[in-house]
């Protein structure tokens, strides 16, 4: 077994009902946060942290993302016939970003089960999963810092951030405690995939990043559905910390829940402020606003 985190997947097959009528027609991943889809920030953090190879599960109606991540023959060869050589170069830019292979699953069955559909493409490996909703905005990318952590400690690790209050139910929860030698890093004893907030185990909720080995994949296929009906990931890591050691980890960064209307404004909101091209006439235009 290779221990080079090589591949990532990316669940992409969700309806993304949280967004209608947006995603009636369009992918949720390819909504634009300021000018670029959602599911392209992701990928562009895993190609920062080293990875080689992503793998997008998707399903009916999401055609858009393959068109996206692939040469557009009429739009680059009008580009270029107007002399455009700067947009011809994000266009090409996104074609070349990365070696990219399409799985669909053909129900949707859970977030377990689509990492699921990834198995033969990552084979024997460890691997990471990506969530495109949950897009974070770090100085070292967030996957690299856990891939760090995954070469050190030799588990797998689990992006985590503490949710004060009810709002935890939202999330897939660890039990455990904080590691002596490092406060970003919590060794789990258990998780439970969206508590109630009275049953949560801890503060700490899983975050859309997670550096897994490639046992998990078949103790997902013995996982029968848990929350909602659906196979979860959760559960299938859970199995997992029954023969491996599972780490959870603080990253240094911030997350938006770009799946969400309100995580979506801030996001939109916060980048388009940090943007040399936008940033300083939108700050004025803010300001204007006298809220
Ligand atoms: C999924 C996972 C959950 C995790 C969350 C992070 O839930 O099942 O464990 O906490 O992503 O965004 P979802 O948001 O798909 O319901």
């Amino acid at each position: 077994m290779s221990n080079r985190v090589r591949k990532a997947v990316f669940p992409a097959g969700g309806l993304g009902t949280r967004f209608l009528p947006a995603t009636k027609v369009i992918p949720k991943e390819m909504l634009a946060l300021v000018d670029k889809p959602i599911i392209q920030y992701g990928v562009e953090e895993a190609i920062a942290s080293g990875i080689e190879h992503i793998i997008i599960i998707t399903g009916r109606g999401k055609g858009a993302m393959e068109d996206h991540f692939d040469h557009s023959f009429e739009l680059d060869a009008t580009l270029e016939k107007r002399g455009k050589s700067e947009l011809l170069a994000v266009s090409r830019g996104v074609a070349t970003l990365a070696r990219v292979s399409y799985v669909r699953q053909k129900e949707p069955l859970g977030l377990g089960h689509a990492v699921l559909c990834a198995k033969e493409l990552v084979g024997n490996e460890p691997f990471a999963v990506i969530l495109p909703d949950d897009v974070i905005d770090a100085e070292v990318p967030c996957l690299k810092q856990m891939m760090d952590v995954f070469d050190e400690r030799g588990g797998s690790v689990l992006a985590t951030q503490t949710v004060e209050g009810p709002g935890i139910s939202a999330y897939g929860v660890l039990a455990g405690s904080p590691d002596p030698a490092n406060p970003r890093i919590y060794n789990c004893t258990g998780m439970v995939e969206k508590p109630r907030f009275e049953d949560a185990p801890s503060k700490q909720a899983i975050i859309g990043r997670y550096v897994l080995t490639p046992r998990v994949f078949e103790l997902l296929e013995q996982t029968e559905p848990g929350a909602g009906g659906e196979i979860q990931l959760t559960d299938g890591i859970k199995a997992l910390l029954k023969e491996e050691k599972v780490f959870g980890y603080t990253f240094e960064g911030k997350r938006f829940d770009a799946g969400d209307k309100f995580g979506m404004l801030q996001a939109t909101v916060e980048f388009a402020l940090k943007r040399s091209d936008l940033g300083p006439r939108f700050r004025d235009y803010l300001k204007s606003l006298a809220l």
